[in-house]
């Protein structure tokens, strides 16, 4: 069996770019982006701060460094990140707030969505010589271990106040923000307003196969076009992966709707087992194999076997995802497997 074979639903990144958005690709007008001159690449940047209401944003290889980037703007070596200890910019990024911008990073306990802004208040360091000072709060809409949740506006607000409060700058890691905003129905340019600085994704959901953007201030952005060219994430005639990116947002936000519902109906398969960690909001199935004769590596296996592909973030974590390479016969076929599996 090819992986074309299976059914994949170890994440949205597996996804294929359309035959629409290769043709948008294929006549993409091009220019050098180190020297400023791809059209593409800056239609597309533009549009992206519009979509946030901020003034710039910059196109970025991935997630990782757009995140990574975005970090290195309101975080000066040494100095201290706070984020949930399940984000993916600490566990995912393979340590690179400290390899590249020699972050001090300290988490409040894995909570996934449901943040106490208390919580967060309560762990802000004073600027001052005897600790480490508190510069930017991180976090992650959806969020990704967290199975998929959504941050409510009403905590997104109170974590700005604490933000304003004590001059700190606040970083939303948005690679699926676009699935919050089908989700709750929150207008982008809301989310965009709460935030200094986003890192958002066209790869995850929407389809595209590469990249991410960097978004906020005009004078954020500039610095972050000189980081990311540090970072080696300067590109030539990138205007053919923003073409992709153009495409996927005129024709793929709007539709993750569909990949909700496909999630949605995957939890009510599994739920009767007991194995669902947590409600599902959006296209992640957390599972939560805890109190399962299975665990995650043994119901991964099973299911391959049977043609279905799920991926393993713990010993007894799992993780469903849906996206448009999912049909729906598929997320039916991998229902009754994974029925059949939990059954047993
Ligand atoms: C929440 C979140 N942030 C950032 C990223 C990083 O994206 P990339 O894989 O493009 O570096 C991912 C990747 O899945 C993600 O899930």
């Amino acid at each position: 069996m090819t992986v074309a074979e299976f059914v994949d639903l170890r994440s949205d990144t597996v996804t294929r770019p359309t035959a629409g958005m290769r043709e948008a690709m294929a006549s993409a007008e091009v220019g050098d982006d180190v020297y400023g001159e791809d059209p593409t690449v800056a239609a597309l940047e533009a549009e992206v701060a519009a979509l946030f209401g901020h003034e710039a944003a910059l196109f970025a290889p991935s997630g990782s460094m757009a995140n990574q980037i975005a970090l290195q703007l309101v975080v000066p070596p040494g100095d201290e990140l706070l984020c949930d200890a399940d984000a993916h910019v600490v566990t995912y990024e393979i340590g690179a707030a400290a390899a590249y911008g020699g972050i001090s990073s300290r988490t409040w306990p894995a909570v996934g969505a449901e943040i106490d802004p208390e919580v967060v208040a309560g762990m802000v360091r004073p600027d001052g010589y005897f600790a480490v000072p508190t510069r930017a709060i991180a976090v992650e809409q959806t969020h990704n271990r967290g199975g998929g949740g959504v941050i409510p506006l009403a905590t997104l607000r109170e974590l700005r106040r604490v933000a304003d409060g004590h001059g700190l700058a606040l970083h939303c890691d948005g690679a699926r923000i676009w699935h919050a905003h089908v989700a709750d129905r929150v207008p982008l340019a809301e989310y965009g307003a709460l935030f200094d600085t986003l890192g958002v994704c066209l790869s995850k959901g929407l389809g595209a196969p590469v990249g991410s953007l960097v978004v906020g201030s005009a004078e954020k952005i500039a610095r972050a076009r000189f980081v990311r060219k540090r970072m080696g994430g300067g590109m030539r005639q990138v205007g053919i992966l923003a073409a992709a990116g153009r495409y996927a947002l005129a024709n793929h936000v709007e539709r993750l709707a569909e990949d909700h519902a496909k999630a949605a109906r995957l939890a009510e398969a599994v739920a009767p087992y007991g194995v669902l960690a947590t409600a599902v909001r959006t296209n992640l199935v957390p599972l939560d194999l805890t109190k399962h004769a299975l665990d995650a590596p043994a119901l991964a296996a099973a299911a391959r076997e049977r043609g279905l592909l799920i991926s393993v973030l713990g010993p007894r974590t799992a993780r469903l995802v849906t996206h448009m390479d999912v049909t729906e016969a598929q997320v039916d076929r991998a229902a009754e497997t994974l029925t059949a599996l939990l059954r047993a």
